[in-house]
C-alpha cells in the first residue's frame, strides 16, 4: 500500500508540477545532423530566438548528432513526449504511415529551390503538415537543406556504374525504388551509422546534400562524388501535439514567431552552406568531384523517371498531381 502511494505521488508530481516563473518550460529538441550542418545551425538559432522572445519562459535544449536518439527512435520519443521537438528529414515519415511525404524523395521532382518553395510554402505543404496531427504530432515548418548527389568508392558516371552497388538510403520506399531503378542495392540505415558503414565497406556509397557529406566527414571515406542533384533533402519541424497545445498561449505565440524567424534563416543559409561544403570537400583533396555532362545527366534522368509512376499509388495520385501543378513540371514525363 505504501509503495502504491509513493508511486502515485511520483506520477502526480511528474505530471502536474506547474511551470513557475523560476522554472522555465523545457523543450528538448533532438536531431541527427551535425551542429555545423544547416539543420544544426537552424536548431541553435531557434533556441536563441525562442528563449529571447519568450523572455526566458522557455529553455530549449538542443541535442544534435543523434546524441539522444537515432532516426527511428526520435520519432517514437516525440510521440511519447520524451522529447518535444524534432526536425526529421521528409524521407523519414513513411514508417509512421504518412507515405505522402515520400513525394519529396522522388527523383528530379524539384528543378529549383523556387519550385520546391511553391510546395513547402503553399497549400500542398500546409495540407501535408496537417496529416501529422492524428499521429499526435504538430507540423510547424519546413526547413531546407539541399539537393542530393551520389558518392561512392568507385567512379560513377552512369547508372551502369551503380549496378550491384550497395547504397545507404533513408527509410523511404521511394528511395528504395530510386536505387533499384539505378541498378543499385538499397540499404536502409540510420544516419549515425553511415560513416562507419562506408569506412568498413558495409555499403559502397550513398546520397547526400554536400552539407551532410562534409559535416559527417563522409568525404573522408568516399573517393568519388558525382554531381547528379537527383533528389531533394529537407525537413519538417515537428512538435509533440499535446505539449504544444498545452502551452500557455503567450508562450506558444512567442515560439511561433521564433519558428517563423528561424525558418527564414534556415532557408536563407541552406544553399550557401551546401556550396561551402562542396568547396570544403574539394579543398580536402580526399574526394574526386565529377560534374556529369548533359548527356550523362540525361541518362540518370531517363533511368529515374519511371520511379514517379511506380510510386504513384503509394504516395497518392492527388498529392502528386498537386505537387506537379504547383511546381509546373512533371518529371515522370522526362
Ligand atoms: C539522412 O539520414 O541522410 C538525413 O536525413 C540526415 C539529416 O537529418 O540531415
Amino acid at each position: 500500500m505504501k509503495l502504491l502511494h509513493l508511486l502515485m505521488a511520483i506520477v502526480t508530481v511528474g505530471v502536474t508540477l506547474p511551470a513557475s516563473a523560476a522554472e522555465p518550460i523545457i523543450i528538448k529538441f533532438s536531431h541527427v545532423a551535425a551542429e555545423s550542418a544547416p539543420k544544426g545551425k537552424a536548431a541553435a538559432y531557434f533556441k536563441k530566438r525562442a528563449e529571447e522572445l519568450s523572455n526566458g519562459k522557455v529553455k530549449v535544449e538542443v541535442y544534435p548528432n543523434s546524441t539522444l536518439y537515432k532516426d527511428k527512435e526520435e520519432i517514437e520519443a516525440l510521440q511519447i513526449g520524451a522529447v518535444q521537438m524534432l526536425a526529421p528529414s521528409l524521407a523519414k515519415f513513411g514508417p509512421l504511415g504518412l507515405k505522402e511525404f515520400e513525394a519529396f524523395d522522388l527523383p528530379y521532382i524539384f528543378d529549383t529551390r523556387e519550385a520546391l518553395h511553391k510546395v513547402t510554402k503553399g497549400p500542398v505543404g500546409a495540407q501535408l503538415l496537417r496529416k501529422l496531427e492524428p499521429k499526435g504530432i504538430v507540423g510547424l515548418a519546413y526547413w531546407d537543406n539541399g539537393f542530393k548527389h551520389l558518392s561512392n568508392s568507385t567512379p560513377i558516371k552512369s547508372p551502369a556504374d551503380l549496378k550491384g552497388k550497395k547504397m545507404r538510403i533513408q527509410s523511404s520506399k521511394v528511395l528504395e525504388e530510386e536505387m533499384r531503378a539505378l541498378g543499385a542495392i538499397p540499404q536502409v540505415m540510420a544516419f549515425s551509422e553511415v560513416y562507419q558503414a562506408l569506412q568498413t565497406g558495409v555499403v559502397d556509397g550513398t546520397e547526400n546534400p554536400h552539407s551532410n557529406l562534409y559535416t559527417q566527414k563522409m568525404h573522408e571515406v568516399q573517393k568519388y562524388l558525382t554531381l547528379t542533384g537527383h533528389g531533394y533533402l529537407g525537413y519538417a519541424v515537428i512538435a509533440n501535439k499535446a505539449f504544444w497545445d498545452g502551452l500557455p498561449s503567450d508562450v506558444r505565440s512567442a515560439l511561433e514567431k521564433a519558428m517563423s524567424d528561424t525558418t527564414d534563416y534556415a532557408n536563407e543559409i541552406s544553399n550557401r552552406e551546401n556550396e561551402l561544403a562542396l568547396e570544403a570537400v574539394r579543398t580536402s583533396g580526399k574526394t574526386e568531384i565529377y560534374n556529369p555532362t548533359a548527356l550523362e545527366l540525361a541518362a540518370f534522368k531517363k533511368s529515374l523517371a519511371p520511379v514517379h509512376k511506380k510510386m504513384e499509388s503509394r504516395i497518392g495520385k492527388e498529392t502528386l498531381e498537386a505537387i506537379y501543378s504547383a511546381t509546373g513540371s512533371d518529371p515522370s514525363k522526362l
